[in-house]
């Protein structure tokens, strides 16, 4: 076997144990006869891979019966859409803090539907950042608020939640699961699958079930958040293969213990950030006290320097380094699955490659 340490931004790096389950399992599904991807979402086998699936992850984020998880199919970028069509009125507004590429596709699609509020643009600043704690102009009466907690792209994190005054909504696709958060502060969150959570295609939902009920009921019935509330994300065939993994995914996070994670996710990105301090060669892209433990973005002193040491790293077995063709630069993602010694690997060739080329 010869894996290759993946910091692919997703879809990324899964647990291997999860894999090897899902080989295991790929052929006859713990004596089923068939696959999971074979089987009928109605069938009593399926039916327990979905509710253990919402039920490890509800135990992980600490959420009552006051909270439904949704699998909804369109990734991250549908939930963009889906939140102002079944929750901004014409005559309303919801706040919204643009803070990057992620945050800023999420504005454009609710202006489609109402009055859009950006309660702190930072956009385009560099070193990237999130707003400070003061700097927000949270509306009041907005229908509701929306961040991103950990801005993929530039490799800024939220380190602390807003208090904004308005059911809050939250896009965690790259930081979900990562580090300590209180997700009762929030209405409703969710994550595109692919970077924490499992395979691309699907996002899991998080809302709170009065909420949904309180959604638009005049657009279309795969569109409105209470038909997954309702039917428990079955009204049409789900994505049974993608929530499959998603659930040995949670399984896997509650075996590793999630504060263990949390603990390994700080020193994965200290290790490298401290690379980075040390150096006059590699320059980081975010605000120190912003810099995302997730993503970690960085920068040489020249492009054709970043290009080769894409080239080598890739040659020494370390995969997918490249910033995003938007900012260019380099990108470690470093997932909860993405190995201890991945990071090791890539702070040693970062030390060898300035002192080749620094
Ligand atoms: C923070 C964030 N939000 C949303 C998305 C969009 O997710 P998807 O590609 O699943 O639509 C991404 C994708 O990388 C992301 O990083």
């Amino acid at each position: 076997m010869s894996r290759v340490y993946n910091f692919s931004a997703g879809p990324a790096a899964l647990p291997l144990d999860v894999l090897q389950a899902a080989q295991k399992d790929l052929i006859d599904y713990k004596g089923c006869g068939m696959s999971v991807m074979e089987m009928s979402h109605r069938g009593k086998d399926y039916d327990v891979i979905h509710q253990e699936a919402i039920a490890t992850f509800k135990e992980l984020c600490g959420l009552n019966d006051d909270w439904s998880v949704c699998f909804i199919q369109g990734g991250g970028s549908m939930q963009f859409a889906m939140i102002p069509m079944n929750f901004l009125t014409k005559d309303g507004s919801a706040d919204y803090i643009n803070a990057g590429a992620w945050s800023s596709k999420a504005v454009k699609q609710a202006q489609m539907f109402g009055n859009v509020n950006v309660v702190a643009n930072c956009q385009k600043d560099i070193p990237t950042r999130m707003p400070e704690k003061d700097e927000c102009k949270w509306t009041q009466g907005a229908l509701y608020s929306h961040i991103c907690t950990n801005e993929t792209i530039s490799g800024a994190q939220l380190k602390e939640i807003p208090e904004t005054g308005s059911p809050l909504f939250a896009d965690m696709s790259s930081d979900i699961l990562s580090c300590e958060r209180d997700y009762s502060k929030f209405s409703m969150f969710y994550a595109g699958a692919q970077k924490n959570l499992g395979p691309s295609g699907m996002a899991v939902v998080a809302i709170r079930k009065e909420l949904a009920e309180k959604g638009a009921a005049t657009i279309p019935t795969m569109l409105q958040y209470r038909t997954y509330v309702d039917e428990d994300s079955l009204h049409n065939t789900p994505p049974t293969w993608a929530i499959y993994i998603f659930g040995e995914t949670m399984k896997w996070v509650k075996r590793m213990g999630k504060e263990n994670l949390f603990k390994l996710n700080d020193e994965k990105a200290q290790k490298i950030y401290n690379v980075i301090d040390a150096s006059g060669f590699y320059r980081g892209t975010a605000k120190k006290e912003f810099r995302s433990n997730m993503n970690i973005t960085w920068r040489l002193p020249s492009e054709e320097l970043e290009t080769l040491f894409v080239k080598q790293a890739a040659e020494a077995g370390m995969k997918s380094l490249k910033g995003h063709r938007s900012v260019g630069g380099i990108r470690a993602s470093i997932y909860n699955a993405f190995p201890m010694e991945g990071v090791d690997a890539l702070v040693d060739f970062m030390k060898e490659f300035e002192k080749k080329n620094g």
